[in-house]
């Protein structure tokens, strides 16, 4: 049987990772994996590891669940690809209508409309370019995005201009949209009452640049990437009644925190605010295939239609070759289904629950500075160690069986939403124990 070492070498012949440095790649001793099942992950040489971020915060009820892959394999037996290029399909089209039936309802429009993608950049772009466009079909062009510091919105170039993590945007900088950032309601930095403060600061820059701004953009209630940093709904409310006051629009990027992640469908829910674009990826196939939506409001749509005595074409020119791929949509309908059949939204606040009660314990290790979640979504930031303490828990953590990644000096942990309770306990167990490792070993 090939070993895990035997794949590494080949690997790093002829593979360049994402986000990897790859001087250290092989000494890092990165997983050959084989094979998934449920919440488990195996290598090469037969180790198995429970899934603690969902392979990139995507699977949602588990891997290779037996009626997904049922779903896809009927779908490849009728319609692999057909372009939504002037044709259209059966599994585009009941998508869309089970993802507006499922739309977040609150304060603000009614999302009726879909448009999809194939990663969460890919949404995002196509979210600031429809907010830009309404703009200029809607009055006057406005130019301006608003955006929160530390946030991130994908690593395409429109979404790393919205994006405020300096670590993985500032080299791109000369390349950008010029955007506004704002202090973030989640940003520690700013104290007790980070949120009121992130408000007054928001009030004050729309009060400055809102004739100017197309929308504002944020990731409701968490900003995963910058480490898990949570905040009130409360903010959103003032994001929704600020983009009111002046004209622009709202965007919740729901690409992490959609189909089911805290607990509720959308994060947006807890809020009870509607944005007028919604993105979602990551989880809404499972964790299966690349595919990505916009969910739109309609009266954004409406301001793409032609009107008599229009100078230009108002259509949105955007679209990508496996936009809406029907074997995606397939898959991302059959998760909808199991979801809904099995109640996995119930499961998801009781995963919620658990690893609340769990994790408690760990908040008073001398190690541990803060833990902060929402719904099956947590960040274990660990005091610094000195270099790439977050990534020496993670290999820790291994040796108890978990995989898990970091940013930064925060352990992501964001397992399937079906999580059972002895994997639960598994996975706390394991970081714990990691952390213990790395304490002990300074
Ligand atoms: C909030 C948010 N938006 C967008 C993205 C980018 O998605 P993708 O990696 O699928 O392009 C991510 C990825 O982590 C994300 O967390």
């Amino acid at each position: 049987m090939a070993t895990n070492s035997h794949w590494i070498d080949r690997d790093a012949a002829a593979v360049w990772h994402p986000f990897t440095q790859h001087s250290l790649w092989i000494d890092d001793g990165p997983t050959v994996v084989s094979e998934a099942s449920g919440a488990w992950i195996t290598d090469v040489d037969g180790r198995r590891f429970l899934d603690g971020v969902s392979s990139l915060w995507t699977t949602t009820v588990g891997h290779c669940h037996p009626d997904i892959n049922a779903a896809i394999e009927k779908q490849l037996r009728t319609l692999d690809h057909s372009t939504f290029l002037g044709s259209t399909h059966k599994p585009g089209i009941e998508l869309s209508e089970m993802l507006v039936n499922r739309a977040p309802t609150g304060d603000g429009p009614e999302l009726s409309k879909v448009f999809y993608a194939g990663d969460g950049s890919s949404a995002v772009e196509i979210a600031l370019k429809m907010a830009y466009q309404y703009s200029t079909q809607t009055g006057r062009p406005r130019d301006k995005f608003i955006r929160l510091n530390y946030a991130y919105h994908g690593d395409t170039l429109g979404a790393v201009a919205v994006g405020g993590h300096d670590l993985f945007h500032a080299t791109y900088k000369p390349l950008l949209l010029e955007t506004i950032g704002v202090p973030s309601p989640g940003d520690r930095s700013l104290g007790d009452d980070r949120v009121a403060r992130a408000i007054v600061a928001l009030e004050e820059t729309m009060a400055e640049h809102g004739d100017n701004t197309c929308a504002i953009i944020v990731e409701p209630l968490m900003q995963g990437a910058a480490g898990m940093l949570d905040y009130d709904a409360s903010y959103l409310r003032a994001v929704r009644r600020l983009a009111d006051k002046y004209g622009a629009l709202v965007i919740f990027d729901e690409v992490a925190t959609g189909i089911g992640r805290t607990g509720t469908m959308w994060a947006a829910e807890q809020a009870e605010v509607v944005p007028d674009l919604l993105t979602c990826g990551k989880g809404i196939t499972a964790g299966y295939l690349p595919l990505s939506a916009v969910l739109v409001a309609q009266h954004v749509y409406d301001a793409f239609l032609s009107q008599p005595d229009d100078d230009g074409p108002r259509t949105f020119f955007h679209g990508h070759t496996y936009t809406a791929n029907p074997i995606c949509c397939a898959a991302a309908i059959a998760n909808l289904e199991v979801m809904d059949r099995d109640n996995v939204l119930g499961q998801a606040g009781r995963l919620a629950q658990r690893l609340d009660h769990l994790f408690k314990p760990l908040a008073d290790h001398p190690e541990v500075t803060e833990i902060r979640q929402l719904g099956t979504m947590v960040g274990v930031e660990v005091t610094s160690l000195g270099e790439r303490t977050g990534f020496q828990v993670c290999q820790a953590a291994r040796e108890h069986g978990v995989w898990l990644r970091p940013l930064g000096d925060t352990v992501i942990v964001m397992p399937p939403l079906t999580l059972d309770e002895s994997d639960t306990r598994l996975l706390v167990d394991g970081l714990g124990k990691a952390i213990d490792d790395v304490a002990g070993a300074r």
